[in-house]
């Protein structure tokens, strides 16, 4: 895991990209038959599992399939005042239903659960709920978030996931509200270190897949802030062979996105791994990965932060001030250190997801975790940021996707 720092700067921007559309396709909308036998090549290949153990291609996983009125009375009529988020593709609401027979039940007994519904003029959203329910049927993990079920009935498309408690990641380091306390430096690295393995784990031989969208709105938190990766709909199967990627229309989120990537529609496990970097500047800053309410030279968080990553004494100046120093130094440089080789702009000289896992697990045994520096470190511009808009997928009702503007390294 070298430092590529001098590597990135020269790099060029990114070529202009044509990008489809794919909107000419139909889709079936019969009731419950969502994607027959998945045309994957997981369970049969892997090797046999364990059940239960860590990390698993499931190949007797059913998510059930729910009807749309059992998912109207779970969430009581998908009542405005239960909506949890929502994003480029619809709401999520919060609902209820009996542990055992899965029925709808009363609020607050039962199992608590989160329903995706997804907004019904949108064929990439038919897509992307296929994809969805395809990996996440067969892929369990405990830092993947747990599908319960789906329902496909009519123009109906939605998602049935566990309930996870603290809700995204995005929202305890960017929303200001009492509802969502400092996440303080260790919790910061325990979640990474979650995300990290989750990414590892579908970079892994068992499920080859490429996530394409780590970014701090789909990662979730449990009521322990244990990471949870959600959002398949963009993920992808890895190379296979010979190949060294998997050529594909660009598509993801503006910030988060590798530039290889963005320019080659080349997409490798490196792609994933540079959004991961993008997620630990944000964790270490506490600033978006795009703001557009920043002087335009700070816009693009990564092109603004990359000089101070690269140097231990100016890493500093740019941790979220909202932390008041608290945090071990030593800790903050070498995860800054992390985030500039994931961010290198070569993929090849990234380092991988296991290489993190074991790197930020080391971190977290380290004594000094968070710790009170006797000298507050000096703020450098840091505003506290939080007033942005979510970075959403770069994705058009159409179907197309924006074109990023270039990244400058
Ligand atoms: N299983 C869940 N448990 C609790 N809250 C959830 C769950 N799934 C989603 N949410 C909440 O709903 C929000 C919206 O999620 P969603 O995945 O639809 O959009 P997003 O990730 O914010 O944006 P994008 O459309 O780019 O994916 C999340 O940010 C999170 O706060
Ligand atoms: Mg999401």
């Amino acid at each position: 895991m070298g430092n590529c720092w001098g590597a990135e700067v020269k790099t060029e921007s990114p070529s202009p990209i044509v990008f489809a559309s794919g909107r000419n396709c139909k889709h079936g909308s019969k009731k419950g038959t969502v994607l027959s036998a998945s045309s994957r090549r997981v369970s049969s290949s892997s090797a046999p599992q364990t059940p239960g153990s860590e990390g698993e291609i499931l190949s007797s996983s059913k998510p059930k399939s729910f009807t749309f009125s059992e998912l109207r009375t779970a969430t009581r009529n998908f009542r405005p005042d239960s909506v949890l988020g929502e994003g480029g593709f619809g709401a999520v609401f919060k609902g209820w239903i009996d542990e055992h027979t899965f029925a709808a039940a009363k609020p607050g007994t039962g199992l608590v659960i989160a329903v995706k519904k997804l907004n019904q003029e949108s064929f990439q959203g038919h897509r992307e709920w296929m994809t969805e329910v395809n990996y996440l049927s067969q892929l369990s993990h405990p830092n993947l978030v747990r599908l319960i079920g789906y329902c496909l009935e009519d123009e109906q498309r939605l998602l049935v996931y566990e309930f996870m408690p603290r809700g995204s990641l995005e929202n305890h380091l960017f929303r200001r509200s009492p509802h969502y306390h400092l996440l303080s430096w260790s919790l910061r690295m325990k979640i990474a270190l979650g995300g990290a393995r989750g990414l590892a784990f579908l970079h892994s031989d068992k499920a080859k897949v490429i996530y394409r969208d780590f970014k701090t709105s789909n990662v979730l938190l449990d009521s322990n802030y244990n990471a949870k990766l959600s959002d398949f709909g963009l993920a992808k199967d890895g190379p296979s062979g010979s190949r060294s990627h998997v050529s594909t229309r660009v598509m993801g989120t503006y910030g988060y996105a590798a530039p290889e990537y963005l320019s080659t529609g080349h997409l490798t496990a490196k792609s994933d791994v540079y959004s991961f970097g993008v997620v630990l500047v944000e964790l270490l800053t506490g600033q978006r990965a795009i703001d557009n309410n920043r002087p335009s030279e700070e816009h693009n968080l990564v092109e603004w932060a990359k000089p101070y990553l690269a140097n231990k004494r100016r890493v500093i100046g740019i941790m979220d001030s909202r932390l008041q120093g608290r945090y071990s130094v030593a800790g903050a440089q070498r995860t800054a250190g992390l985030a500039l080789q994931c961010l290198c702009m070569q993929a090849k000289r990234r380092p991988s997801m296991d290489q993190l896992v074991v790197a930020l697990e080391q971190l977290q045994e380290a004594k000094d975790v968070e710790r009170t520096p006797k000298t507050e470190p000096k703020s450098s511009g840091h505003r506290g940021g939080g007033r942005a808009r979510t970075p959403r997928r770069n994705i058009s009702v159409n179907g197309k996707v924006a074109r990023p503007s270039p990244l400058r390294a």
